[in-house]
């Protein structure tokens, strides 16, 4: 597996260097809050782990599963496969995400939960890749670990065809890996 990435982007070293810095900064401002932390599915699983071991204090955890339609038609259109397991009213919610791309996923994510009326809500995404941004987005992200270059990485939660999602590290793939 480690022989299709060309270029390691983000070390382990600089992944936990990185969760730490945010945790830091989540508990500065949710210490005495109980956050919800919701994580979507199915990227953020080894990030949505490091951050809530490294948050120190009180929390509970929650999961959201969204995917665009496929087919023909697909325009960016999101469906939820699975919500939130919680009542989330008045409740301080803090979105974790792999990947803040075209920010398709993170506006509808953002619209879907505002609407169950939380009494705060932020995001805090592991990876920014501003480039790609679809322009019209006006979602922000409130807490961003790495901003990186248009190039699509594998890895620490990433996937391409589902496959290098368990590497440690965030890399870019070969180039033949896509071709074969
Ligand atoms: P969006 O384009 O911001 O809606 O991101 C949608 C999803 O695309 C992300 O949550 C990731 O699952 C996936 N994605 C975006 N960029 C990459 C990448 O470079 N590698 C792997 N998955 C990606
Ligand atoms: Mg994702």
């Amino acid at each position: 597996m480690r022989n299709d990435i060309e270029q390691i982007l983000i070390t382990e070293e600089q992944i936990r260097t990185k969760v730490r810095e945010l945790a830091d900064l989540l508990q500065e401002e949710y210490a005495d809050k109980n956050p919800l932390f919701v994580g979507v599915l199915k990227g953020v699983v080894p990030f949505f782990a490091d951050m809530i071991r490294a948050f120190n204090g009180p929390c509970e955890i929650d999961f959201m599963w969204i995917s665009s339609y496929s087919g023909a038609n697909s325009t960016g259109k999101m469906l939820v496969r699975q919500d939130v397991t919680r009542d989330i009213k008045g409740r301080h919610v803090v979105i974790l995400e792999d990947i803040f791309d075209t920010g398709n996923s993170l506006e509808f994510t953002v619209s879907h939960l505002l609407a169950k009326k939380p009494a705060s809500l932020k995001i805090c995404t592991f990876l920014d890749k501003p480039e790609r941004r679809r322009p019209g987005v006006t979602v922000k992200a409130d807490y961003v670990g790495y901003t990186i270059p248009n190039a699509f990485v594998v890895g620490y939660g990433l996937d391409y065809n589902e496959k290098y999602r368990n590497l440690p590290f965030v890399g870019i793939l070969k180039p033949e890996v896509y071709e074969k």
